[in-house]
């Protein structure tokens, strides 16, 4: 099976790549705006092409593999982890940002077996650039050795974090209560880059300290989740206990001391779960 993940893992580096290279002539055309949970949580006609791409390509290539994809979840289909080996993915990271033509924008494919994220290949569209991480492995950009800051020291912090759907006062209150408190920890700074993806892979470069997030989902952690834990960063849950990956909540930091004062500082703010459905 081991040699069998990398062959998973070799064609996931190709289709993420082709399907960076249709989001790229995506975002030079018109496009076509919808809404999905709230006015905030937009999809476009191209999320649901370069979804339809991935999934087909590797469901021929994998007959047998599972997939849990943004756009198929939120078109109905259940959003649940097995045993079987499932791909999990996000064919537009940053849909907002495509919509404006943000150069933030990121195809994520992660993968897990028996539960547990196995690889994962994150495609910056219009950088080119290239993160993957295979459990065991390390993880890389563009072939190059990864490794997180490891501050600890959150005054000496970047912090980044990302809005989420909900936009009712009293989330948006705790949301800006969240920063507030980072801020006068103080923090170097926090930055909101309108990607949950690669603002991950800021924290797997070291490029970052921390992540913070509620309302993000499994499509926009699985992969990343393996990036930073193989360039020795920490990804758990908002508690500070284990990551769920379904649980739409998630801390990453280059420390486990930096993780467990964001831990401690953070109001949380709930969101339905993505294994409700
Ligand atoms: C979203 C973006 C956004 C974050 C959301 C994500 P999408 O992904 O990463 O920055 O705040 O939580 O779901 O909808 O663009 O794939």
């Amino acid at each position: 099976s081991d040699k069998c993940w990398q062959e998973c893992m070799d064609v996931a580096v190709q289709i993420a790549r082709s399907a960076g290279q249709v989001v790229r002539e995506a975002v030079k055309q018109e496009k076509r705006v919808s809404t999905k949970s709230t006015p905030a949580d937009l999809v476009t006609e191209a999320d649901h092409q370069v979804e339809e791409l991935i999934i087909s390509t590797l469901r021929e290539r994998f007959p047998s593999h599972r997939f849990i994809g943004e756009e198929s979840s939120a078109a109905g289909e259940k959003c649940i982890l097995t045993d079987n080996p499932t791909w999990i993915i996000d064919p537009i990271d940053g849909t907002c940002n495509f919509v404006h033509s943000f150069p933030m924008v990121a195809v994520s494919i992660g993968f897990a077996v028996k539960k547990e994220l196995e690889f994962g290949v994150i495609y910056h569209c219009f950088e080119e650039t290239l993160y993957t991480a295979r459990k065991g492995h390390g993880a890389f950009c563009n072939g190059l050795r990864l490794q997180v800051s490891k501050e600890k020291d959150v005054s000496k912090a970047l912090i980044l974090t990302e809005i989420g759907a909900k936009r009712d006062p009293k989330t948006l209150k705790i949301f800006s209560g969240n920063i507030e408190k980072l801020l006068s920890a103080p923090a170097h700074g926090v930055r909101i880059i309108g990607s949950s993806t690669l603002a991950l892979c800021q924290v797997a470069t070291g490029a970052a300290d921390a992540y913070y997030q509620y309302g993000l989902h499994c499509w926009d952690i699985a992969a990343a989740a393996v990036i930073i834990r193989e360039a020795g960063g920490v990804v758990i849950d908002t508690s500070g206990g284990p990551l769920d990956l379904m649980s739409r909540r998630v801390v990453a930091a280059g420390s486990q001391e930096i993780a467990s004062y964001i831990v401690q500082q953070l109001q949380p703010i709930s969101y339905e779960r993505d294994d409700n459905g």
